[in-house]
């Protein structure tokens, strides 16, 4: 078993991704050839998480550039620019996808030759994996003095190592602390349908020694109203001017600690900030009905009801205590033109 989630071989030049649709009963590693084989893996979610995504697309363009068989340096662009959107339009909602394909092809069309375009895209592709590896590290290292000793941790969804390369931003803040020598329990909601928190979290951190109770989704305000929950800590799909976009119930959690006054913090990198975008403007997946017809192979749901399967939800700023980065914990107001143009501390 190894400590990434997904990782380069050279020698088969291919992406190998641990595969999280067969967690926890199951540890197999899937291995992508080529680009629609890396898409159907971010389609089922064999490959999830906003940065484990920026990761991915990154590789994405990688994989693109070693398996084009032109010669034409024009048509080699215009077959990555192809490749790339394949691959952006597999999961609009966290940025971190697109931002990643994106730094790939900018790197790529600084070069001039067909050689170094493909050796300068898995070049890029490498250092955005290292850096994200980097970053969570960082992300720990600030967020983990919130925590306080002894005090229990409700998060949502995964937002840990399998979510990452390795180590995780909500999770890598967890394991900082833990470090740090603070003692820390985490409550994860399971996170219906597909169970990121039941199948993931609970996975990653018990391997790890952590302390994880799983509850249902709908347990979480009754514990919080019993003071059995002291802080909220989740991770972000995309960031905004006025929200964050995060797995769907998030923003429950996020209005029922404000209503205990218990702090609600989001751990990201500025990779998953989106200075641009309205909130409005982003596209949130909606996915499968079969996601919440089926239980099992048991149909749960009558034929004749109606389903809605939204994949995540945005969190107003204003219910978020802070902002947990690679370079700093942001505190309200939370501007976010103004956390992007922040300088690193001395
Ligand atoms: O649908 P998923 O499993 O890709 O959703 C993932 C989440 O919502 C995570 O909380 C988010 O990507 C942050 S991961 C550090």
């Amino acid at each position: 078993m190894r400590d990434e989630t997904l990782w380069w071989d050279e020698e088969r030049g291919s992406l190998f991704l641990v595969n999280q649709t067969q967690l926890p009963s199951r540890y197999e590693v899937v291995e992508c050839r080529n680009v629609e084989r890396l898409a159907e893996a971010i389609l089922c979610l064999e490959v999830r998480g906003a940065p484990a995504l920026g990761v991915s697309g990154g590789y994405g363009v990688a994989l693109a550039a070693r398996t084009s068989t032109t010669t034409s340096y024009s048509q080699f662009l215009e077959e990555l620019e192809r490749q790339a959107e394949l691959l952006k339009a597999t999961r609009p909602t966290a940025i971190n996808l697109s931002w990643g394909i994106d730094r790939v092809l900018d790197r790529v069309n600084r070069e001039n030759t067909l050689q170094n375009a493909k050796k300068a895209a898995l070049d890029e592709a490498q250092r955005i994996a290292w850096e994200d590896a980097d970053t969570c590290v960082a992300i720990g290292a600030m967020g983990a003095t919130l925590l306080p000793d002894g005090c229990t941790v409700l998060t949502h969804c995964n937002a840990g190592a399998l979510a990452c390369t390795r180590w995780g931003t909500a999770l890598g803040v967890i394991r900082s602390a833990i470090i740090m020598g603070r003692e820390i329990r985490v409550i994860a909601s399971e996170t219906r349908p597909l169970l990121q928190g039941a199948r993931l979290t609970a996975w990653e951190l018990a391997r790890d020694g952590i302390s994880v109770t799983v509850i249902p989704d709908s347990a979480a305000a009754s514990l919080m109203r019993k003071g059995e929950i002291d802080v909220v800590l989740v991770g972000a799909d995309r960031v905004t001017e006025e929200v964050v976009f995060n797995k769907i119930g998030t923003y429950m959690h996020a209005v029922t600690a404000h209503h205990h006054q218990i702090p609600f913090y989001v751990a990201a990198p500025l990779s998953t900030f989106d200075p641009v975008s309205k909130e409005k403007e982003v596209m949130i997946e909606e996915r499968g009905e079969e996601e919440l017809r089926l239980c099992g192979d048991r149909i749960v749901i009558p034929e004749n009801a109606g389903v809605r399967n939204p994949a995540f939800d945005a969190t107003p700023l204003s219910l978020v205590t802070g902002i947990i980065t690679e370079r700093e914990v942001f505190f309200p107001p939370l501007d976010i033109p103004r956390i992007l143009s922040a300088q690193p501390p001395l």
